[in-house]
């Protein structure tokens, strides 16, 4: 894959808050939480969701690359793909958008690894596409990719239960025997992570650096285990690759396993980025070119509009039940 004839794109990242700003005629965006999974009815709202943050101007066709986890991708990319293309109309408070959009899905990894391989302008790092493994790990689950003359081995593969939420099950446990907290959901214990730190009205605050480092240490732990039983040649291989929302974390701990780790410049975008670079290969006619990364916690997105590359990222799936409303 060669991408020519671009302008450097100036990059502009927007924040964005699902929730309080998308309104659809319906009302507010609500997302199937059961077993605080992503549910398939969503990805239609996440996507446009997605669509309207990325400030695309109305009325254009969207050439869209999805990225989708490996363990999903195969069985379920073309009804996803065939679903999503299709005229759409997002109502927002202000404004009516409708786009033509046409879709195709890629697995997950392999895009973000399409991301470092690939320059905006610039031709290919072949090193990267000979041989190389990637983990990327975010909030659910972890991708293990091999990518060997520029194609992905059968040896890829990806984990349930190796990410974020992991660990906030954890604290959620840990906090109920150990200081016998009550009432406090998976989405407040991911707070909390963030916060490094658990605090309510009823106790004093508690630390949670001890608690974080030995669960960082044992998710990196179990991410190599995985790597090493999913791929050939694992050790073997020299160039190995962190990305994913949680890589900052977990490189520390999982660069004192694999030698040589190389953690990505773009951990949270890798996939977007990768997928929107596809679709500006893929594209033509005029078409915006965008790349759509729906994780189990947030969405990312890319477009380029007018030689401008607008990004987003906004929580997916992770609501209170009780209001439906997207959390961002
Ligand atoms: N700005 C940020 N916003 C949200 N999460 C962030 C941010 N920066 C880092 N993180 C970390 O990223 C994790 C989520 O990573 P990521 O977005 O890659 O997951 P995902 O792709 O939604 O999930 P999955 O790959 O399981 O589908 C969070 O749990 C948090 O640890
Ligand atoms: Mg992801």
């Amino acid at each position: 894959m060669k991408i020519t004839e671009l302008q450097e794109p100036v990059l502009n990242f927007t924040t964005f808050s699902a929730g309080e700003t998308v309104k659809y005629s319906s009302g507010y965006i609500d997302i199937d939480t059961s077993e605080n999974r992503l549910h398939a009815d969503s990805y239609d709202k996440l996507f446009d969701t997605a669509l309207y943050a990325l400030k695309i101007p109305t009325e254009k066709i969207l050439s869209v690359v999805l990225a989708l986890p490996y363990g999903w991708h195969d069985g379920n990319s073309e009804a996803v793909a065939n679903r999503l293309s299709s005229d759409h109309r997002i109502q927002t408070k202000d404004t009516e958008l409708d786009y033509t959009v046409c879709v195709q899905t890629e697995r997950q990894g392999i895009l973000a690894l399409v991301n470092m391989a690939f320059g905006w302008q610039s031709g290919a790092n072949e090193d990267i596409l000979k041989n190389s493994i990637l983990h990327d790990c975010g909030g659910m689950t972890t991708e293990h990719v091999q990518i060997i003359n520029r194609r992905d081995t059968d040896f890829s593969d990806s984990d349930e239960n190796l990410g974020q939420w992991r660990i906030a099950r954890r604290l959620k446990e840990y906090l109920t025997e150990r200081y016998h907290v009550r009432n406090v959901s998976e989405f407040d214990c991911l707070k909390y992570i963030e916060n490094k730190e658990y605090h309510s009205q009823q106790t004093d605050s508690i630390d949670l650096t001890e608690f974080l480092h030995k669960e960082n240490q044992a998710l990196a732990t179990d991410i190599v285990a995985a790597g090493r039983h999913h791929i050939r040649k694992y050790d073997e291989t020299r160039r190995k690759y962190l990305t994913g929302g949680k890589a900052k974390d977990l490189f520390p701990y999982m660069s004192r396993l694999v030698k040589g780790l190389i953690i990505s410049k773009d951990p949270l975008f890798d996939n977007a980025f990768g997928a929107l670079k596809t679709a500006m290969n893929l594209t033509k006619n005029g078409a915006i070119p965008v790349g759509l990364d729906i994780g189990n916690q947030n969405t990312k997105a890319a477009a380029l509009v007018n030689g401008t590359v607008q990004y987003v990222s906004f929580t997916s799936a992770i609501s209170n039940r009780t209001t439906g409303r997207v959390y961002a």
